[in-house]
């Protein structure tokens, strides 16, 4: 077979160089040279330029309804991640760091779906004997699945024959002739990628596609793969505790804020249907500097503990560090509490950390920063059960928030006593009087007159 020709990249510019050039001689950037197939099919400079492959544009009305095919993974939290199931011919690239047990998610459900389907596995990074290995591990067998150990991609479609599922492990591991490249270069993994795109749209082949993160926390390369999948998942979770978090980054098909909870066990991946302690600590209420926020992720509201230290600066500039909020959010609470309720934070070291590893992003959690920060700062415990959720404006005013009954009735659940909410979210807690104490809050200083003693 031919070499097909290859050019390199600048990805920030878009300047071609026919070799590998560590600067890019346009812009001056270094490190964003990568490999590309060039498109030999020229352009026509005369004749018809407006004849299009396809047929003709039409009016919405005249377009028929596409029923979507989903398909149950056999785990229900991954399905509901997905937006209620698998769409059948969609790419679906999972992402996570290495040993997370991304291995092990995709050949539980690999071997789930082997039962109705056929399922190939294609293996670049271990050795059939190691997958047969963990599919005994986890107690799963089937005929329907099929392993394959390769890592050229090229010869993948000959294998293909009435194959509905295909995970491959992993993209940074498979290459294909047509680059020169290393396997998992920026280029091998794009290329690879498109390729397994038109494979999945031309055959109706649904792709798992796993893929590592890099030390920058970015699928390698930098985003290139995002723009090309239908769903792009994320499984995170701290190595030594046990439990997972899938998140969609992406999902053409699904609302992105819904969130999987799982847990690893020996007997493989779990999925955790009564997530209600999890992102709770044990010693919660004994120290000052904790807070519980019932925080709404995609369908579901879940309650989840946020921590915080104040400590002096050891050195002229004070940190922030949030894990699992955004930091400019907590630049601007901290600035709030300061402004407006007499904080000293200036020469103070914030650390914020959301329970369990998960991530959140509402505006509902910034009441309970603040009370979280009060806390600390004033060294006074808040009882643990206690629960605080609102949005905080510049002004030091609590806003309304989406989901308030929810929240209220999630900490009901849960056995709460006593629940801060927005003022002007009251009007809907009428119902809940009775089982929780429901606190209104107008200012931030409100909330800090009802949980703290001056
Ligand atoms: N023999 C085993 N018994 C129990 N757990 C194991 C065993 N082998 C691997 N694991 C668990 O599986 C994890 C690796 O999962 P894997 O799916 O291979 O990760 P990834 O594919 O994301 O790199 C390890 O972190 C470990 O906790
Ligand atoms: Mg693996």
């Amino acid at each position: 077979m031919a070499k097909t020709n290859t050019v390199f990249v600048c990805a920030e510019c878009g300047a071609t160089s026919p070799r590998w050039l560590g600067k890019c001689p346009s812009c001056g950037k270094f490190n964003t040279m990568a490999e590309e197939v060039v498109n030999t099919k020229q352009t026509p400079t005369t004749g018809n330029f407006g004849a299009l492959k396809t047929n003709k544009a039409k009016p919405l009305s005249e377009i028929a309804y596409e029923k979507i095919n989903r398909t149950p993974s056999g785990i229900s939290e991954f399905d509901n991640v997905l937006g209620g199931g698998i769409v059948n011919g969609s790419l679906v690239l999972l992402g996570g760091d290495p040993g997370i047990g991304k291995s092990t998610l995709l050949t539980q459900i690999a071997a789930h779906l082997s039962k109705k389907h056929k399922v190939l596995y294609f293996s670049a990074e271990e050795s059939c004997y190691q997958v047969k290995m963990r599919t005994e591990r986890l107690g799963l067998y089937s005929d329907n699945l099929l392993i394959i150990n390769e890592t050229c991609i090229d010869g993948l479609e000959s294998c293909l024959e009435g194959v509905e599922f295909c995970v491959i492990d992993s993209i940074q591991a498979v290459y294909t002739d047509d680059l020169t490249s290393s396997a998992g270069s920026v280029g091998q993994v794009r290329e690879c990628a498109s390729k397994l795109m038109r494979i999945a749209k031309s055959r109706g082949v649904t792709f798992f596609i796993i893929g590592h993160v890099t030390k920058e926390g970015a699928l390698a390369g930098p985003k290139v793969l995002e723009h090309i999948m239908d769903t792009v998942l994320y499984f995170e979770g701290e190595n030594q505790e046990n439990f997972r978090i899938l998140r969609a980054v992406k999902n053409r098909f699904g609302n992105v804020a819904e969130v999987g909870v799982f847990e690893m066990t020996g007997e493989g991946i779990i999925a955790v249907t009564d997530y209600s302690g999890i992102f709770l600590s044990e010693s919660r209420g004994d120290e000052a500097g904790s807070v519980v926020t019932p925080a709404q992720t995609g369908n579901r509201c879940m309650n989840v503990e946020i921590q915080t230290l104040v400590s002096k600066t050891s050195f002229g500039l004070p940190r922030r560090m949030p894990l699992g909020l955004d930091y400019n959010k907590l630049v601007l609470l901290i600035a709030v509490l300061e402004k407006r309720c007499g904080l000293n934070l200036g020469s103070s070291d914030v650390y914020i950390n959301a329970m369990g590893g998960i991530k959140l992003g509402e505006p509902s959690t910034d009441l309970a920063v603040c009370a979280a920060l009060c806390s600390a700062y004033y060294g006074q415990p808040i009882d643990k059960y206690t629960a605080v959720f609102g949005e905080v404006g510049l002004t030091g005013e609590v806003r309304v928030v989406s989901y308030a009954e929810k929240r209220v009735a999630e900490c009901v659940k849960m056995g709460f006593k006593r629940v801060l909410v927005p003022a002007k979210n009251m009007k809907s807690m009428t119902k809940y009087m009775d089982k929780i104490s429901i606190v209104p809050i107008l200012y931030v200083n409100t909330m800090i007159k009802s949980l703290f003693k001056n």
